[in-house]
Parts: structure tokens; C-alpha cells; sequence
């Protein structure tokens, strides 16, 4: 039996801190401060940590097959050079709304980069709400939206054999499931997969694990929780030191540690909270992440 244990790693005020990303070449765990509108980079081996700074609200970081990344910024698809540390635009999305900004995203198994939209926030949670969208950045840069009156478009990932696309509107409590073709990119036949329990209170980022399972960051909730997509059942809960948990994803070099992103937003006392943590002992691995071939 290996017993779970929670660490936290990287100690920083992170205000809204998401998109947990391993990247293996480098030993390094990527990930996003959103309304702090900087990119981290963290060596674990050497645990120097770098960050660049960008123009607007910054919800994830992805790995590109030419080499350096993809961000989104504000409503905006860009490049980002690390060497340089320049960012340089691809498309914009949701240009009718100017209080809109890109939150969660991933790519699929065949390096599309998928991405929804939302309201900025007057307080975590608290929101106009409908305003955002689902859309995919296909690799020659033009855009697909899947669908609209999205509250908060969260955690996304595919099931193993690639059939189906996991997906969360965070405010509608729910993990939601719908058919995927990935030779297309198109999704159909959305349907609830998972409840959330009142205790788990917001749904929001989300992986895959190697037995096609799900990891759910539970914001309010300060926990994960892991998902059996065939049963529709809630199957292990771990507790995190702090309650604003909001992403996670495997990383290190067998991909056996969970990584959690956490957020300060609205805290005059943090504490830990803004912190990434690592989660080891689950007896689980993850998946490597796809890049974007755009
Ligand atoms: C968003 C936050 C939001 C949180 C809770 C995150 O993905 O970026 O702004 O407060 O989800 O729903
Ligand atoms: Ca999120």
C-alpha cells in the first residue's frame, strides 16, 4: 500500500495560480499566475524558478511540437519565446465582449489547442454570467467554436482510447462528458458525468490518469478528487492544506507526481494558499501532455 502525501513546493502568492504543465526536456513544471499575468517556469531539479511577465490575463500555458509554448492572453491565442521572452499574437476570440477572458485550455491527442472563455470575475466565482465559449485553435491558426453560454469554461481532457472529451462549466456543479471525434475535432452529445457533492463545491481543472480516471481540483473545496467516468462515481478524495485548489495535472519524470494549482485571490491572510503542491504515493501515473502542432 503507498500511503499519499501532500507537499507544498513552490511557495508563492500565486493570485489565481492554474495550468500546471510538465515539461520533461527541461524537468520543469510550467504554470500561470492569470490575473498576476505572468508565466512560471520551475526546475525541479535545480528548484530555480523563472517568470515572464505579459500584457493581460494569462489562463494557460501549452507545449507547441516546434519548440517553445502557446499562451492565451485576455482573449487572445499567442505565441510565446521563452529566450526572448516575447509573445507574439495568433488570433483573437470573442471580440464583441470586452470583459471576456480565456480561462482553462488543453491540447487534444492530435495537437489541437482547446480553450473556453468567460467574464472576469467581480469576486471568485461571481460573474456575468453565459458570456463565455468553447473554441478550439485548430494548427493552421483559424477557430472553431464549439458552443456559447459558457459560465466558467474549466477542466478539459480526453478519455484514453480518444472517444470522449471531458469537459466543466464550473458553475454548473457538474463534470460533463460528450462524444469526440478526434479525427475532426468535434464534439456531440453532451451529457452529465458526475455531480458534484455539496463538500466538493466548485468543479475546476481536471487530468486524466493511465487507468481513465479523473482528477478533479476542487476550488472552495480545497481537495481533488479522483473520478471513475464508467460508474459516474467519486472513488478517492485528497485533502490540501488549502481550500482554493484549482487545477492539476502529473508531471515528474514518470509522471507519478500530481502537481496542484492554487489561488489567493480574495485572501487577507493566505498562508499557503497561492502555492503549487505536489501530491506523491498515489499508486497512479498520468499521461504526457500533447503539444500544440500549430
Ligand atoms: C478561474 C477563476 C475562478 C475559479 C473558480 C478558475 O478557473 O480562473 O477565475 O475563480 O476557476 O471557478
Ligand atoms: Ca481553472
Amino acid at each position: 500500500m503507498s500511503s499519499v502525501k501532500v507537499e507544498c513546493v513552490v511557495k508563492e502568492h500565486l493570485k489565481i495560480g492554474e495550468s500546471p504543465l510538465w515539461e520533461e526536456k527541461e524537468n520543469s513544471l510550467l504554470f500561470v499566475d492569470i490575473t498576476g499575468k505572468k508565466v512560471y517556469k520551475w526546475n525541479t531539479l535545480t528548484k530555480e524558478i523563472h517568470s515572464i511577465s505579459v500584457d493581460a490575463p494569462v489562463s494557460l500555458v501549452a507545449l507547441r511540437k516546434s519548440g517553445d509554448y502557446i499562451i492565451t492572453q485576455g482573449t487572445q491565442f499567442a505565441a510565446l519565446n521563452w529566450k526572448t521572452k516575447s509573445v507574439s499574437a495568433i488570433i483573437q476570440v470573442d471580440k464583441e465582449k470586452p470583459n471576456n477572458r480565456f480561462n482553462d485550455g488543453k491540447v487534444d491527442p492530435a495537437g489541437r489547442l482547446f480553450a473556453g472563455t468567460m467574464a472576469e470575475e467581480i469576486r471568485p466565482a461571481v460573474l456575468e454570467r453565459e458570456q463565455g465559449s468553447l473554441y478550439t485553435l485548430l494548427p493552421d491558426h483559424s477557430i472553431v467554436k464549439h458552443f456559447d453560454k459558457v459560465d466558467i469554461s474549466n477542466g478539459l481532457d480526453w478519455s484514453l482510447d480518444h472517444r470522449t472529451f471531458f469537459y466543466i462549466d464550473s458553475l454548473s456543479y457538474s463534470v460533463d462528458a460528450f462524444d469526440y471525434d478526434l479525427h475532426t475535432g468535434t464534439i456531440s452529445n453532451r451529457r452529465g458525468m458526475y455531480k458534484m457533492e455539496k463538500e466538493d463545491a466548485i468543479p475546476d481543472g481536471m487530468c486524466i490518469d493511465r487507468e481513465g480516471k479523473l482528477w478533479v481540483a476542487c476550488y472552495s473545496g480545497g481537495r481533488v478528487i479522483r473520478l471513475d467516468p464508467e460508474t459516474g462515481k467519486r472513488i478517492q478524495i485528497v485533502k490540501l492544506p488549502v481550500d482554493t485548489t484549482t487545477s492539476c495535472s502529473f508531471g515528474g519524470s514518470d509522471y507519478s507526481e500530481l502537481y496542484v494549482t492554487s489561488a489567493c485571490q480574495g485572501k487577507d491572510e493566505p498562508g499557503l494558499a497561492g502555492s503549487i503542491f505536489k501530491i506523491t504515493g498515489l499508486g497512479v501515473k498520468g499521461i504526457p501532455p500533447h503539444s500544440y502542432v500549430g
